[in-house]
């Protein structure tokens, strides 16, 4: 079994005997941000509402691989975090559906803009600023300057020594492709890929995968979300990020109800649930993660990237939320840099 059903099976059997579950039932909830956080919010839904809640936890490309697969008999109720690319391309593909909240007058604007785009069918739970983390000391060590734009990623003293995620798995990936192509032009932006590929080692299956790198001292540099680098900073490792003086593209992380769902009213109840301010507090006090959550009441975590201080593109969110556009940048990057030898 792989281990972290395995750690949710031993958390089940710790809870059940302590929540008054049977009667309310249970919740398939797919999650797409850390173990941490997957395990917090699980926890303390099922501490909260006696409903027993399975937790599957994968990145954003890979959950919507699963929900298409899985679309003629769907066994997940609710989709929990994740970029907001995917899950507007599962809302349009009908792989979700349509709910309003009473929690939406909570919300960020940006927020509610996800929720309006994929005809209700999306809400942002979070955001985050997409940037290079480094390690100081390993970078020092070799005498190598930190990256402050994306100009400086194909200078041959990064050489082998930068670490980006695939965009089948990621969706970070995918929000960097998105940002790149919108930053420079489709062609310039692959043409930039494939000068990149020299400087890039490997091309990680999870979106967080080149941080953990970066943090293990494995890697100099990576293309992350700014707010996994702090993450590892705070876990005591010698990390810090920069954002591209470009300017740089983001994510509305977001929530989805599956089309489907076994376990429709328990998703609902979820969901209204995972909007709330003690719940998105949980991400950082529980799970030691840092996006910007999607509650006005909710704080910015201490330490957290601010994005009103980053210069962030208008990332259109409509054009590269869209299934067809995103498949075909994803194949593009398959032919044109994922193929690449090394
Ligand atoms: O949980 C950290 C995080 O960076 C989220 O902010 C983001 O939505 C998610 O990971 C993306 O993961 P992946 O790139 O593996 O799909």
């Amino acid at each position: 079994m792989d281990r972290r059903l395995l750690t949710l099976a031993a958390l089940g059997a710790t809870l059940a005997w302590s929540a008054p579950s049977a009667a309310q039932g249970q919740l398939n909830l797919y999650c797409s941000v850390q173990i941490e956080w997957c395990q917090a919010i699980a926890t303390n839904f099922q501490r909260d509402t006696g409903i027993r809640v399975n937790m599957t936890q994968r990145g954003s490309g890979e959950t919507l691989a699963a929900i298409r697969a899985e679309a003629q008999n769907p066994r997940g109720d609710v989709w929990f975090g994740g970029t907001g690319d995917p899950h507007l391309a599962a809302a349009e593909e009908n792989l979700t559906q349509a709910y309003e909240s009473p929690n939406n007058g909570q919300l960020q604007t940006w927020a509610l803009t996800q929720w309006r785009q994929s005809n209700q069918r999306a809400i942002g739970v979070y955001a985050g600023a997409v940037g290079f983390g480094f390690n100081t000391e390993l970078l020092a060590r070799k005498n190598i300057a930190p990256p402050t734009c994306w100009a400086d990623l194909l200078d041959p003293r990064f050489r082998g020594e930068i670490q980006v995620a695939n965009p089948n798995s990621s969706g970070t990936a995918y929000v960097i492709i998105a940002t790149l192509v919108q930053l420079m032009g489709e062609d310039q932006a692959f043409a930039y890929m494939r000068r990149l590929h020299p400087n890039v080692n490997s091309y990680a299956r999870s979106g967080t995968g080149p941080i953990k790198a970066v943090a293990r001292g494995e890697t100099g540099v990576s293309l992350s979300f700014v707010h996994d680098a702090v993450t590892e900073r705070n876990a005591g490792f010698p990390v810090a990020y920069n954002t591209p003086c470009e300017g740089t593209g983001y994510e509305i992380g977001s929530m989805s109800i599956l089309r489907g769902a076994r376990n429709l009213t328990q998703a609902r109840r979820f969901y209204d649930w995972a909007l709330t301010e003690p719940a998105q507090r949980l991400g950082f006090e529980a799970g030691g993660q840092l996006q910007t959550p999607s509650n006005r009441n909710a704080p910015l975590p201490q330490g957290a990237p601010d994005l009103s201080q980053i210069r962030l593109i208008e990332y259109d969110f409509a054009k590269y939320g869209r299934a067809a556009e995103r498949r075909r940048l994803i194949e593009r990057w398959d032919r044109e840099v994922g193929a690449l030898p090394r």
